[in-house]
């Protein structure tokens, strides 16, 4: 059995027809089916119930595909990172979600910088979703995302719970208040979420804050990213729910409200190749924990 074996039966498995999947490796159809046919062979299993259309797997199948897949993801990160051992120059290409720069990043590259003036540093502001196919495609070496979402080839680093906070137009009754504002006073605001797309997005972590707690806002208004919802804010065409450190921006026309709810909060996630432990990225995380450290921000250390 080769690798390319495991790589036509994925895709045939994906694609449940055998067309699609000759399209999208792109070799015609009837070596697709041999090969398919000597990977049976060799197995001495059926792997496609005979004649199924579409295309169905046999336990068997079910069973080499849940295991195909990440031996196909190892070879992949393999490739990625030994290109990366191999290069001469150090370099850390690093995704992030916009919010995360108003919080913390810019001093963790500031420092990172200063402490690594060897490593080439480029960044590239995508969202959660985009970060964990960029990872894949060795486009970005770490992501600094929001999204909890399982998949087997990254490794997700919590680094802390960020407090979400309301934000609001000056003049708003709910401003006015001194002290924090609680999820169910917010029901019938018109609640502004972002971004609209790729999902899930931190617009489902909002409304999921909200499902949990037995609620479900009147009016809501999806936009396309954090600063049209804070423009809109501003203009006084609703409120919006924002990480903490969102208030460091310093909008005008904008205030922002604790949120009293505990579970109102937004992770921030360290997330990498899952076999990656180059020294570039454990230096990263110890900058990180040592700008907590010294901001007294409270955090639950994990190594790479
Ligand atoms: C933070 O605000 O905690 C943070 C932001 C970006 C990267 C890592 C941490």
């Amino acid at each position: 059995m080769e690798l390319r074996h495991l790589r036509y039966f994925v895709a045939v498995a994906e694609e449940r027809n055998f067309t699609r999947a000759a399209e999208r490796l792109h070799i015609a159809q009837p070596p697709l089916s041999r090969q398919i046919q000597q990977l049976e062979e060799d197995l001495g299993v059926g792997l496609i119930e005979k004649g199924s259309r579409p295309l169905r797997l046999t336990e068997a199948g079910q069973f080499f595909l849940a295991h195909a897949r990440p031996l196909l993801d190892q070879v992949r990160d393999l490739k990625t990172m030994t290109q990366r051992v191999g290069k001469l120059e150090r370099t850390l290409s690093l995704g992030f979600v916009a919010s995360t720069l108003y919080g913390q990043l810019p001093e963790i590259i500031r420092r990172y910088r200063e402490g690594h003036p060897e490593v080439e540093v480029t960044l590239h502001e995508m969202t959660t979703v985009e970060q964990l196919q960029a990872l894949k495609e060795g486009r970005i070496d770490v992501g600094f995302g929001r999204l909890k979402s399982e998949d087997p080839s990254i490794r997700r680093i919590l680094l802390r719970e960020e407090p979400l906070m309301v934000a609001l137009f000056p003049g708003h009754r709910l401003a006015e208040r001194s002290g924090g504002l609680r999820l169910v006073e917010l029901v019938h605001e018109k609640l502004l979420v972002y971004p609209k797309a790729p999902r899930p997005s931190f617009a489902d972590q909002v409304l999921a804050v909200f499902s949990e707690a037995n609620l479900a806002p009147d009016h809501v208004t999806e936009v396309r990213e954090l600063q049209i919802a804070m423009g809109l804010v501003a203009a006084g065409q609703g409120i919006a729910i924002v990480p903490e450190s969102v208030q460091g921006m310093h909008h005008r026309n904008v205030v922002c409200r604790r949120l009293e709810d505990k579970h109102a909060v937004s992770p921030i996630l360290f997330s990498v190749r899952h076999m990656d432990r180059s020294p570039e990225l454990e230096n990263m995380l110890a900058t990180v924990y040592a700008i907590y450290d010294d901001l007294g921000i409270p955090y639950v250390k994990e190594s790479l």
